[in-house]
C-alpha cells in the first residue's frame, strides 16, 4: 500500500538530530565490498530504500549478505556465482552499476543492465565506460545490457570529459585490482569519493588523492577484510539545516564533518541564519524571515545540486528575488509546480529558478517528484500554514531514514498514513488540533 505524509505546518523545529551514514558513499562502498573473497563488515550504514534495494541485488549475484543490524552489515564476495545485473535492480537503484566496475576489477567481466534516464534528467554514463576501455576492457552495449570483459585489465590515465561522481568511483573500483598504476584527472572531489577511497584502502588497496582532482590508484592482487564506518550524509545535514531556518527553528545536527557543508553553511549565513560549527556538529538557527540570493549548483565543493529544492524552498520564503541555477542536472525543478500550489512565485527559465520571495506558504495535497525534490516539499510543509499531503514517498523513503520520526522529535507534527485514507487523515486533524 502506499502511503503518503500529512503534516501541520507552522511549529518551529527545535532540538536535536542525529544524521544517519551517508547514501551515496554507502553505495560505492557496499559494491567495493564484494571485491574481496574475505568477509567485510560496515557500519553506520543508512536504513533507506536504497541500501536495502542495492544490497539484494549483491545477494542475487550470490554474494553473502548478512545483516546484524539495521545499521551494521556483513558482506563475504567469495560465494558470487553470477556476473549479471539485470534490468530489475538497475530500474530500482542506478547506483547498482558500481557492480560493474567492482565486478570488472575482481573478476574481469560483467555485465549490467544499461540504466536509462531518470526524475532528474538523462543520466549518460559514456565517462563510466570510457574509463573501462582505457583500462583495457572491452565493453559493449547489446540487448540493453552493457557487457564488459577483458584478459587482465592495466592500469591508465584517465582524463574525464565531465566531473562525474559516478565514473569517478566506477573507474576507482576496477583500477583497484588492475595491473600497474591508474591516474584519473578531472576526477569528482565529494566526500564520499573519498570515503569509497577510504574504504578500499582499508582493503589493501593503494589510491592516493581521493578528494583532489587527481586520483592516483597503484593496482594491487587482492583486497582483504575490513571494518569500516560510513561517514555522515550530507545531505540529509543540509536539508535539516534547511527545515531548522525554514521554520525559524533553532536545531542542533548531530553526527556530522560541519567541513562537508560548508557550501551549504556559507549560503545560510549570507541569508541571515545562524549557523555555529563543532567538531562534530553544526547548531542552525533563525529567528527572523531570511534575505535573498543567487545560487548555483556545481561539482564538490561548489553548492550541491541534491540541496538544490531544499535552499529554493527555503529563498520561497525569504524576502527579495533569489536566482538558482541548476548546473548539474537539466530536470530538477519539477518540484516547482508543487511548490506554487503552496503559493510559492517560482519562475523557471532554462536552468534558471527566479524566486520572488513572500511571507508564508498555505498547505496543500501534493506529491514528491523526486528524492531532494521530496524533501524540499517536506521541508515546505513544515513552514506552511494548515495542513499539506506529500504523496509518492517512496522516493523520499529512498535516502531518509525515519524522516518523519526526526521531525517529530523536532517538534513537527506530521504521520505517515495510507494514500486515499480518508479517516486516517481526519484522526491526524483531530488529534493535530
Ligand atoms: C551522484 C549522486 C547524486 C548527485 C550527483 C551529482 C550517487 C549515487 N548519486 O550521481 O545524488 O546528484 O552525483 O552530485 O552518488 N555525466 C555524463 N557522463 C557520464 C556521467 C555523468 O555526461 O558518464 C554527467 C551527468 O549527466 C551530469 C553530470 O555528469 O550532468 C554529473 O553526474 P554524476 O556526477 O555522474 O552524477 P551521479 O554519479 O549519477
Amino acid at each position: 500500500m502506499e502511503n503518503q505524509y500529512i503534516i501541520k505546518g507552522g511549529a518551529c523545529l527545535q532540538g536535536e538530530v542525529t544524521i544517519s551514514g551517508a547514501k551515496n558513499a554507502a553505495l560505492g562502498i557496499l559494491a567495493a565490498a564484494i571485491m574481496t573473497d574475505e568477509t567485510v563488515m560496515i557500519d553506520n550504514l543508512p536504513n533507506v530504500r536504497d541500501i536495502n534495494v542495492l544490497l539484494t541485488a549483491i545477494e542475487g549475484i550470490g554474494a553473502t549478505v548478512n545483516r546484524l543490524g539495521p545499521h551494521e552489515v556483513e558482506i563475504n564476495g567469495s560465494t558470487i556465482n553470477n556476473m549479471t545485473i539485470d534490468y530489475d535492480s538497475i530500474k530500482k537503484i542506478r547506483a547498482s552499476y558500481y557492480l560493474l566496475g567492482a565486478l570488472l576489477g575482481k573478476y574481469s567481466r560483467a555485465q549490467v543492465a544499461l540504466p536509462g534516464g531518470c526524475d532528474i534528467g538523462s543520466r549518460p554514463i559514456d565517462q563510466h565506460l570510457k574509463g573501462f576501455r582505457a583500462l583495457g576492457a572491452t565493453v559493449n552495449i547489446e540487448y540493453g545490457m552493457i557487457n564488459t570483459y577483458t584478459d587482465a585489465l592495466t592500469g591508465s590515465h584517465i582524463f574525464l570529459d565531465v566531473v562525474s561522481v559516478g565514473a569517478t568511483i566506477n573507474i576507482m573500483l576496477a583500477a583497484c585490482l588492475a595491473e600497474g598504476k591508474t591516474v584519473i584527472e578531472n576526477a569528482a572531489k565529494e566526500p564520499h569519493i573519498v570515503d569509497v577511497a577510504n574504504f578500499l584502502n582499508s582493503m589493501g588497496a593503494n589510491i592516493k588523492g581521493a578528494g583532489t582532482d587527481k586520483i592516483r590508484i597503484n593496482g594491487v592482487e587482492r583486497l582483504h577484510a575490513t571494518e569500516y564506518s560510513i561517514i555522515p550524509d550530507q545531505i540529509e545535514a543540509g536539508t535539516f539545516m534547511v527545515a531548522a531556518a525554514a521554520t525559524k527553528g533553532d536545531v542542533l545536527i548531530r553526527n556530522v564533518i560541519p567541513q562537508h557543508l560548508e557550501a551549504i553553511s556559507n549560503k545560510l549565513i549570507e541569508i541571515g541564519a545562524e549557523v555555529e560549527e563543532f567538531d562534530d556538529a553544526v547548531r542552525v538557527a533563525a529567528d527572523h524571515r531570511l534575505s535573498h540570493t543567487q545560487i548555483k549548483t556545481l561539482p564538490h565543493p561548489g553548492f550541491p545540486t541534491d540541496m538544490q529544492p531544499q535552499i529554493a524552498t527555503l529563498l520561497a520564503l525569504s524576502q527579495g528575488t533569489s536566482t538558482v541555477t541548476e548546473s548539474i542536472f537539466e530536470n530538477r525543478f519539477k518540484y516547482v509546480d508543487e511548490l506554487a500550489r503552496m503559493g510559492a512565485n517560482i519562475k523557471v527559465e532554462g536552468n534558471v529558478a527566479i524566486i520572488e520571495g513572500t511571507e508564508g506558504l498555505t498547505g496543500a495535497a501534493i506529491s514528491a517528484p523526486d528524492l531532494r525534490a521530496g524533501a524540499a516539499l517536506v521541508v515546505a510543509a513544515l513552514a506552511a500554514d494548515g495542513y499539506t499531503t506529500v504523496d509518492s514517498i517512496k522516493y523520499i523513503e529512498r535516502g531518509y531514514e525515519c524522516f518523519e520520526k526526526k521531525l517529530n522529535a523536532l517538534g513537527a507534527t506530521m504521520e505517515k498514513i495510507p494514500v486515499d485514507d480518508e479517516r486516517a487523515v481526519q484522526k491526524f486533524k483531530l488529534k493535530a488540533g
